[in-house]
């Protein structure tokens, strides 16, 4: 979704913001825009595309404003162009405010607007908050917002500044993330913790329902009734380097490699002879998982194991299926969200829905103090570090971790399982010192139109988990499907054109992936598998072979996802494209 940013302090704002701005970018990057707050104006500039346009456009102008707001656009409502890119103002130059979200009811507060003589010029539902503002003004920003806020419907997050208040930002947060970032004689407001990274780690992470008063000598939070809140900040363990490429061409491939290390740092966490549970899996008459994309493939591999493992039965849903359907959920249910974000509308929604109805509400979840972990009975936290390419990577091999050791927690092969799981980190390390063959391989497919992934069992989600990867940063079409169930249909698919990726990890379905490579060949397609070293099977049945270490069956999503994650990495880049920022996508999807 968007991005937002604010700054008020000594320092030149437009640098921060600008900053700020690019490392929210991964949020959204059809347009981008600041305001500042110089000499009782309020000095807007705004550009389609991304964040350097922007930079161009003010480079080299005199900008010596203190206090500032920045954003960076994922379009909801209007299209892309200048006049619906952010900051809106309120027509007179009076305010100007940054937003993320939606605001639901923005044709009636547009109609009541217009009717009220406000000249409405874009086609956000944006603009209608910051004329609201300018309506119900006497003086005191923070009272102009109280009066506004009971008039929106939606979820968002704001931002606003007005020229007749200098050193004073407003943000509020009801449903989209936002961040204040405590300095000294400064303070920020921002989407996102990796966006605060170079100027502080002293964060106060606002919950729904929170507008923060900022000025660069005090941060007041209060409620939408105007009571003020004490809130403690917290330190960020993220440190600046684990959010920039550090060498790298892309986030995505640093983030492909860092997988070994936070791995071993995520298993860490959940591994020593004294973690215990705060609770017993087996007091639950049924697990339900809720996530969506890469987290939801993470939950299918997480089901697996946990009926392995505790025996009771796993349901996996999509977040944004499970929240309007009817499947009975209540006491006795445990519910696991599963969010790298910690803030996909989808996923929170679903699980507080759940908890509302008697569930118990455990979290999965990358970044501390997001809105999920703090709405959960229970978070169990993955130690990934900031994730900044929007595909997904090091996140989902760490929830793997969790999921894994949830599983295992009270089984009594526990130590066992435990020593083959530390085992992971050096085989994925293997994996990823093979990499170039992987590109090699993978450039022989960079000009079809159309993949196929296959895998049964523990490799049917990882085979998703490929395409999606694939389809998402290439833009080519692939598909994931269960390898049995590709005679009841998608077989029809394939012939000479068509490359299938076979996920065949020697495990308990081993043979019976090796029958659904034959009738694959058997229609001349072309298989491209991923197997354990040594395979000669594998080898003599498939186009191209790569080759991953052996690993206990229960362990191999963590490895065989890897070349797959390389396979779609180094298309995208030799089709030239936007690896980090693939269009039409945000990191973190904040509306349903
Ligand atoms: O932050 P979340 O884990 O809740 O995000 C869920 C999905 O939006 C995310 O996994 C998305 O599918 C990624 N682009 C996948 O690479």
């Amino acid at each position: 979704m968007c991005g937002i940013v604010g700054y008020t302090g000594k320092r030149r704002a437009v640098f921060i913001l600008l900053e700020a701005l690019e490392r929210l970018e991964y949020r959204g990057y059809d347009s981008s825009g600041v305001a500042l707050l110089e000499g009782g104006q309020i000095f807007v500039d705004k550009k389609v595309g991304k964040i350097r346009e922007l930079i161009k456009s003010l480079w080299g102008k005199e900008l010596n404003a203190t206090t500032g707001i920045g954003h960076t656009r994922w379009a909801t409502h209007g299209g892309v162009c200048e006049l619906n890119a952010h900051p809106h103002t309120d027509g007179e130059g009076r305010f100007a405010l940054v937003h993320n979200g939606i605001i639901e009811n923005y044709r009636e507060l547009k109609e009541y607007l217009i009717s009220r003589g406000v000249k409405y010029v874009s086609e956000t539902d944006t603009e209608a908050i910051v004329h609201l503002i300018s309506l119900n003004y006497e003086g005191d920003l923070l009272k102009a917002v109280l009066k506004v806020l009971p008039m929106l419907k939606g979820a968002y997050a704001f931002a606003v500044i007005s020229s007749m208040e200098p050193n004073r930002i407003v943000g509020v947060r009801y449903g989209s993330p936002l961040v204040v970032g405590l300095g000294e004689g400064e303070n920020f407001l921002a989407s996102d913790i990796p966006a605060l990274l170079p100027f502080t780690k002293k964060v106060i992470p606002l919950e729904d329902g929170e507008i923060a008063d900022i000025t660069p000598d005090g941060v007041s939070i209060y409620d939408f009734e105007g009571n003020l809140k004490v809130k403690e900040s917290i330190t960020v363990q993220w440190d600046l380097l684990s959010a920039e490429k550090g060498g790298f061409k892309h986030f995505m491939l640093k983030e492909i490699f860092e997988q070994p290390r936070v791995v071993a740092d995520t298993i860490k966490g959940y591994i020593s002879r004294d973690y215990e549970l705060p609770f017993s899996l087996k007091d639950f008459r049924r697990i339900v998982i809720t996530a969506c994309g890469t987290s939801y493939h993470a939950g299918l591999i997480g089901k697996y194991w946990l009926e392995r493992f505790v025996g009771i039965p796993v349901e996996v849903s999509y977040a944004s299926e499970l929240r309007y359907s009817d499947t009975p959920i209540g006491e006795g249910d445990l519910v696991i969200a599963i969010s790298q974000s910690g803030e996909t509308a989808d996923t929170r929604f679903s699980a507080l829905s759940a908890k509302e109805k008697g569930a118990v509400l455990l979290s999965i979840v990358n970044v501390m103090g997001s809105a999920l972990s703090r709405e959960s009975d229970y978070t169990l936290y993955t130690h990934a570090g900031p994730e900044i390419g929007v595909a997904a990577t090091k996140t989902f091999t760490c929830q793997l971790a969790v999921l894994f050791s949830l599983a295992i927690s009270a089984h009594p092969e526990r130590e066992n399982l435990i020593n083959q799981l530390l085992k992971v980190p050096n085989l994925m390390e293997e994996v990823l010192s093979k990499a170039e063959g992987i590109k090699e391989v993978a450039l022989n497919y960079s000009q079809r139109k159309n993949l196929l992934y296959l895998g049964r069992y523990l490799s049917y989600p990882v085979a998703l988990e490929g395409a999606l990867k694939l389809k998402e940063i290439s833009y080519i079409h692939a598909e994931g499907y269960p390898a049995g169930e590709m005679k009841h249909g998608p077989i029809a698919l394939i012939d000479q054109h068509m490359p299938v990726v076979v996920v065949a990890p020697r495990d308990r379905v081993y043979e019976k992936i090796l029958s659904n490579i034959e009738e694959v060949l058997a229609r001349k397609g072309i298989v491209i598998s991923v197997g354990f070293e040594g395979d000669e099977n594998l080898k003599k049945l498939s186009k191209d072979f790569i080759e991953i270490p052996q690993v206990a069956e229960e362990l191999t999503p963590f490895l065989t996802v890897l070349p797959l994650q390389l396979f779609a990495y180094y298309i995208a880049d030799y089709l030239g494209l936007d690896v980090d920022q693939p269009r039409n996508l945000a990191k973190t999807v904040t509306v349903e």
